[in-house]
Order: C-alpha cells, then structure tokens, then sequence
C-alpha cells in the first residue's frame, strides 16, 4: 500500500491545470477553464475545470472530480495508478508497505505496461547492440532515410530472426510465459509451447497517449511471398486498437500548438513527416478512422487535414472514411499527392522545405475538394451530374454545424455551377430523413414529459403553457401564411421544419398541422393555408381561418413581459421567424424543466435522482443558450 504521506505530497504539488492538460486543451475562461467534453461528442464546451478547488465537472457526461479522478475517468488508471503516475509527474518518492492481493489484481496492467517497456528497450538494444540488428535492421532503417534522432524519438528497434531469443531473454529476466502471452509477444501453439511473434523484423513501439508502449508494429525486411508486410500485436488488456492513433503521444503538443492534426495511413508515412519538419502527424494504421480515435484528435484539434496517396483507385474509397469525420463536428482539409506517390516517399523526394511548402499551397477543403473531384468526372453528363450532387450534399448533410452548411452549399454552388435552391432542397431532404430517425427515439421521452404537464401550469405563477401555445400558434402563422416565401435559397416553411427539431408542440391541432407540414416537406410537396382549408377537421378550418385574417396584435405588455414575437410579417420575415423558433423552444425548456423539478421532488432511488439531475442540468444549458442569443435573463433552477 502507498503510505498516505506520499499521496498527500502528490496532492500538495500537483496543479490540476497541468494533469489535465497533458490530455486535452483547456481554455481558459475567468477564474477556471473550460473544454469540449472528452466524454462525450459534443459541439459546445460543458466540460470546466476550477483550479482554485482543484476539480473540474463535465456537464456533458456528468462526471467530475480531482486530478485522480479525471485520471481513472479518462486514462482507465486504477486509483493507485493514478497515484504512481503523478507521483512520477511531480517528482514524489513514493513510500509504500508491503503489496496487497488486491493490489496484485490491480497490478496485472501495470506488469504489462512494465513488460512491454522491457520488450521496447530489448529491441532497441538489438538494433544498436547486435550485429544481426546493425546490419540488417538498421541499415534498412538508414536506406529509408531516418535519422538517430528519429530513430530514437519512435524508440524503433529490431526483432533477431530465431524463435526464441526475446521469449528466453524476458524469462531469464523474471517475467512468466503466461504473462508474455497476455501482452502479445509470444504465441501459443497446441501443445502449450510458445514461440515469439516478431522474428527478424524492424519493430515500431505503439505508444498510449502518456508514452507508454502497448503494442508492437513489425515489418518484414525483403519480399518474402505468403508474409504479411506488417504484424501487429493482437488486442490485449492494455491495447484496443480502435482507439489509438500511431504517432498520437510525439504528435500531441505539435496538434495542439499548430491547431491542425494530419491524418496519415502508415507507421513510415508519420516517421518521414517527422524528419520533415511536420510533427503533428499521426497514422491510421491503414483503416478507415473510428469514432473513439476521431474523438482522440479532437481532444487536440477540430481541424484535421487528411494526405492522400496519389493514386485515384483509392480515393474514392478513402472519402467513405472522411464522412465519419465530419460526423464527428471535425474540420476535414485534403492534400492529393502526385500520382504515385505517398507522404513518405514524396517527402524523400523533395525535402523538408519543398515539402512543407506542397502541403501549404494544395491543402483544400474536403467538400471542394469533392466537388472539384465529382465536378471533373460527371463534365456534362446530366445523370452524372445529379449523382455528383447526391453525393456531396450526402456529406454535406453529415456537418453538425448549420452555419458550416451554409458555407459549404454556397462554394458547392460556385463549384457545380448549380442553384443554391436545389442544392439546399436536396439537403433538406436528408436533414428531414434523419429528423425522423430521431424524433422516433425522443418520442418516449417526450411522452413521460407530457404526462406532467397538466399539473405544471397551475402551478406556475405566470401561465408557460399559454406562453408556449401563443408561441406554436405564432409559428403555425408563419408556416400557413409564409410557407413558400424563399429566403436565402431556403422556403421559410423547410426553414422553421428543420429548426423545430427538438420542440414537441402542445397543442393538439397545432400539433395535428406542424406535423402534416413535416409530412408534406418529406414527399417534397409544399402546403399552404388552402390546403387545409379544403382538407381539415372542422377545428382546423375554424384554426386556420382565423389566422389567415388575424393582424395578431395582442397588448404590448405580453411582448414585453414573456419575450414573445410579434412581427410586421413584411420586414425581416426570415429573421423574425428563426426568432420565434427559438422563443418557442425556450419556453418549452422552461416547461420541460419545471416539470422535471417536480419529478425530482417525488424520485425515490439514486438512480432515479441521477437521472433527472442529468437532465436538469441539459435543460440549464439549453435554457442559458438559448437565453443568451434571445438577450433575456435565463429561469431559474
Ligand atoms: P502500407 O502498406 O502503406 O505501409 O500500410 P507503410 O506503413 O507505408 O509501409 P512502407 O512504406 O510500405 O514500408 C499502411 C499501414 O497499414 C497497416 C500498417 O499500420 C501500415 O503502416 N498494415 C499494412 C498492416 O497492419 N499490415 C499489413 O500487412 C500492411
Ligand atoms: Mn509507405
């Protein structure tokens, strides 16, 4: 056990500020800091840090606590782990008693972080230390252009050719086969013997973002047929490899200080960058990037530029991959090298300064890049064409950020010499596809909540749900008497459909006609006021014959006092609209939340108290942002 004297002398230097940023960039903001959620996927920071306390909370996940805490959270270190990492950080000797059986258990991860350190430095050694080493694996290494320095800053080695030398070296040394085996170096055979996985092969040390190594990479030196040109380690308890990124812990403090993350696809492709001059590089591994690693580089980054080999077979199938990037609210730029050529071997080429200069002068958007791509390949050909704009508006659909979309349609629009309107018109489609999707999953949610609100609104010292019910009656005038006005390349009608997202409408008939609008805008038909007239419940021509004629001029204290929206429809129609959008939904937060209050007050588990804190606290956040863009004091919690 670690004596309580040295993880009170750990507590006493560590300065949690430092902890956390070796993980992700921290802004700061006041007194604290703040950060996009390294838990979460999300677009706005929830994620703060009070250094005065020593403690940072994430709104996002609802996880918080000090700097051991963050670490077990983010890092999976046990809390002795913990311990043992900053009391290295900082410099503590660490005192301790005798080891615990607990504490064994909890030590399994630590022997193999320990082993593969000894595996790491025994390659090394083979590489420098032995003649098989020098002149077969180093020279390889030399011929490929790297340096001493690069050479050490990977820690490359070399694997002996010979079954056993590294398995009877770690054994002599103390540590058992069966723990060899858990960490991937040896392999079993059916009779129980084991024999060591990489043989005379240069070796690449895959590093955890602290510098760890977790995994090996090994490449074969000549052209033998039948053998994979890499083998990897295989999973383990302390390598998943859908959430590393090669090159992640030489390249962290150089993506964070440049804002920028190149995205390469192999071990050598991120060595050779480095020798040029480029060190925020990290690799791939030579598959399709995964959401855990996407979130990897935005702990560093929100802009990735991915380079491309030049050959044009594999584009295509690269651009897949890119989609998920985007998804993931990242920035994608690209740079295509000259055919056949990849990152390493054209920094060879050229050179570090010829190089860094390329990559300078042809990094281009991703969508432009696309559309320049599509653009050339469909020239004339309608059919073509129309596939190429499915299928840039298909990513452009995938970008979280609606301003970013707006962007993008635009150069779109320039680049395909197509109008706006059917570019957006396309992308509404697909917004609207996917809003169903989702508003499936939020309808039992939206139920519990609807179920309280009759015993809300007597309680309210003002009426919300009248609020709310003029504000849904303002947005279904809108939609009856503007639906087909264009602003902007959009119709206000798709506009206020793709806005109202999250709002669950309370009145029943304007529920009944919000949700034929939605109805209609899917099939891409477009209603208005003498639709429903010809074709709606008695309630309905009653409802919307009023609000054809009305002048809605309610007296002026209810625009002063709730913030709703009365607009002279002529001026500023589209402005007026999104305003009303968002007054809707901020009075809606305010009923949500309210009602989730009162559950509160009746919740009986942990569990269930947790639940409702949670959403407490997103309604606090939708209900500040929402207040901050309106100008309004946000309610109170
Ligand atoms: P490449 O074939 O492009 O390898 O595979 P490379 O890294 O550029 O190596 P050189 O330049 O030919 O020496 C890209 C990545 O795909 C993975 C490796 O991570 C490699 O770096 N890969 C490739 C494997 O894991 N196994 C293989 O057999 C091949
Ligand atoms: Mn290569």
């Amino acid at each position: 056990m670690i004596l309580r004297e040295t993880i009170d002398e750990v507590k006493n230097r560590l300065d949690i500020i430092d902890v956390i940023s070796d993980f992700i960039t921290l802004k700061k903001s006041g007194q604290n800091y703040k950060a996009l959620s390294p838990f979460t996927n999300e677009k706005t920071p929830s994620f703060f840090v009070v250094p005065s306390k020593g403690i940072f909370k994430d709104f996002s996940s609802g996880k918080g606590g000090d700097s051991f805490t963050f670490l077990m959270e983010h890092e999976g270190m046990s809390y002795t782990e913990a311990i043992r990492y900053l009391a290295k950080k900082y410099g503590v000797e660490i005192k301790e008693t005798q080891a615990t059986e607990d504490e064994a258990v909890q030590g399994d991860r630590e022997s193999l972080y320990i082993l593969m350190n000894f595996a790491k430095e025994y390659y090394k050694s083979n590489l420098t230390q032995t003649d098989e080493g020098k002149s077969i694996g180093l020279s390889y290494f030399r011929e490929r252009g790297f340096n001493d320095k690069t050479i050490e800053k990977f820690e490359l080695g070399y694997a002996l050719g010979g079954w056993e030398h590294f398995s009877e070296e770690a054994v002599k040394k103390g540590y058992n086969r069966e723990l060899l085996e858990k960490a991937g170096l040896v392999v079993k055979k059916e009779d129980g013997s084991s024999y060591d996985r990489f043989r005379g092969r240069v070796i690449f040390p895959v590093h955890n973002i602290s510098g760890k190594v977790i995994a090996f990479g090994a490449r074969m030196l000549g052209k033998e047929k039948n053998q994979p040109k890499y083998i990897n380690s295989p999973e383990t308890e302390i390598y998943h490899k859908s959430n590393v990124l090669y090159g992640l812990f030489q390249a962290k403090n150089p993506i964070r200080q440049n804002d920028n993350c190149y995205l390469v696809e192999g071990y050598t492709d991120v060595i050779s960058l480095h020798q040029a001059g480029v060190d925020n590089v990290v690799a791939s591994s030579g598959t399709a990037l995964t959401e855990d690693q996407i979130k990897l580089i935005r702990r560093f980054s929100e802009n990735v530029t991915v380079l491309f080999d030049g050959d044009a077979a594999g584009i295509k199938a690269a651009l897949r991959g890119i989609d998920l990037i985007l998804k993931g609210g990242l920035n994608v730029r690209v740079v295509l090298f000259p055919d056949g050529d990849d990152p390493d071997s054209y920094s060879r080429k050229v050179g570090s300064t010829a190089f860094q200069e390329f990559l300078k002068n042809n990094r281009k958007d991703f969508i432009s890049f696309k559309a320049d791509l599509y653009s050339a390949e469909a020239g004339s050909d309608p059919i073509r064409k129309a596939e190429s704009i499915r299928e840039i508006v298909t990513s452009i659909a995938l970008i979280p950020d609606p301003v970013k979309r707006t962007v993008y349609i635009q150069q779109t629009s320039k680049i395909l010499g197509i109008d706006e309107t059917v570019l957006y018109s396309e992308l509404n489609k697909l917004l609207i596809r996917d809003r169903t999707k989702r508003q499936e999953q939020r309808q039992v949610m939206e139920k519990e909540i609807r179920a309280q609100i009759p015993e809300l609104v007597t309680s309210f010292s003002f009426n919300p749900s009248k609020v709310v019910e003029i504000q849904e009656r303002e947005t279904i005038r809108l939609l009856l008497n503007y639906s087909n006005k264009s602003l902007q390349g959009q119709f206000l009608g798709v506009l206020l459909l793709n806005e109202l997202d999250d709002v669950s409408f309370v009145n029943p008939t304007y529920k009944k006609i919000f949700e034929e609008f939605l109805e209609a805008e899917r099939d891409s038909r477009r209603l208005d006021s003498g639709y429903f007239m010809e074709n709606g419940t008695p309630e309905v021509k009653e409802l919307v014959s009023e609000l054809m004629v009305l002048k809605y001029l309610p007296s002026p204290h209810w625009s002063d006092k709730y913030n709703i929206f009365f607009p002279k429809d002529d001026e500023e129609l589209d402005k007026k609209a999104i305003s009303n959008v968002m007054h809707l939904k901020y009075r809606m937060i305010q009923l949500w939340s309210e009602s989730n209050l009162a559950q509160l007050k009746e919740a009986k588990t942990d569990a269930e108290v947790d639940q409702l804190l949670e959403k407490q606290e997103s309604y606090k956040r939708a209900d500040v942002a929402l207040s901050e863009k309106l100008g309004i004091a946000s309610g109170k919690y």
